[in-house]
């Protein structure tokens, strides 16, 4: 994939992407250690494990991967503007531009799979987009690997789903980041830009695949990952509504 970003221009957005972000998820960057955890475990004493991130965005996860992991780590994504601003910043990662929801698109990448991780992009499926992926993800991951997932999920009795959103909403207090860039205005900011107005559409530059909020929680991703395959799911880390779901092949 050739970009035509400049890669200072990239770098520029990707860091305001991952502001942007931290509004939303003040424990990002723990959550991304906590899933690079669990795949340097799985991926213990193999040779060239392959990863693969669905829903990379602008490669933020697919970035920290690389730079923990030796072997093919592969970012997926349907929004060809996140992508280039992922693969102009270059990691050294593949990037794949497909849509999570296409049968048979995880031919893109080809052979077996270590770990599929994603964070901040499966509650945009809708549930039986994502009983489908769950079922393809089965197919391609070898016995033992992962799903691992960061995720918002909701917590379905409603004191508690309450409580869960007072946690992180006081934990974003405490980390400084409820006056970060909102999502809506990244995306105007972006449409802006001169460096990117020449090289991009209009369309281009406005998030088309999203916005869906699925609102299963971690008993019916559990439920959806056991009856797609997997022999073990369930929570391996939380803080307020954010979660860290773990699936064994
Ligand atoms: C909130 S962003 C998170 C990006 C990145 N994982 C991160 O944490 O910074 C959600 C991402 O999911 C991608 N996405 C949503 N639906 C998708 C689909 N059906 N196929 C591929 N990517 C999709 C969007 O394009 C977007 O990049």
């Amino acid at each position: 994939m050739d970009s035509r970003l400049d890669s200072g221009v990239a770098r520029e957005w990707v860091r305001r992407w991952d502001r942007q972000q931290e509004r939303y998820i003040a424990d990002r960057e723990e959550r991304f250690r906590i899933i690079g955890d669990v795949v340097e475990r799985v991926c213990e004493g193999v040779d060239a494990p392959v990863v693969v991130d669905l829903g990379c965005g602008p490669g933020s996860l697919t970035t920290r991967l690389r730079e923990r992991l030796a072997g093919r780590v592969v970012g997926v994504d349907a929004d060809r503007f996140l992508l280039e601003l992922a693969h102009a910043t270059d990691s050294g990662a593949d990037y794949l531009h497909a849509d999570l929801t296409a049968p048979g698109w995880t031919d893109g990448v080809g052979g077996k799979w270590d770990a599929a991780v994603s964070t901040t992009a499966l509650h945009w499926l809708r549930p039986e987009d994502l009983a489908a992926l769950y079922r393809e993800l089965a197919e391609v991951i070898r016995p033992g690997g992962v799903l691992v997932d960061g995720d918002h999920l909701r917590e379905p009795q409603p004191t508690l789903r309450d409580l869960a959103a007072h946690v992180r909403d006081r934990r974003a207090e405490r980390a400084g980041v409820t006056g970060n860039e909102e999502w809506r205005r990244w995306w105007e900011s972006v449409r802006a830009d001169p460096h990117l107005t020449g090289l991009f559409t209009t369309e281009e530059l406005s998030c088309r695949h999203g916005g869906y909020g699925n609102g299963l929680g971690p008993d019916e991703h559990v439920a959806m990952l056991r009856s797609a395959g997997f022999a073990e799911a369930g929570v391996v880390w939380q803080y307020g509504d954010d979660h860290v779901l773990v699936a064994v092949r």
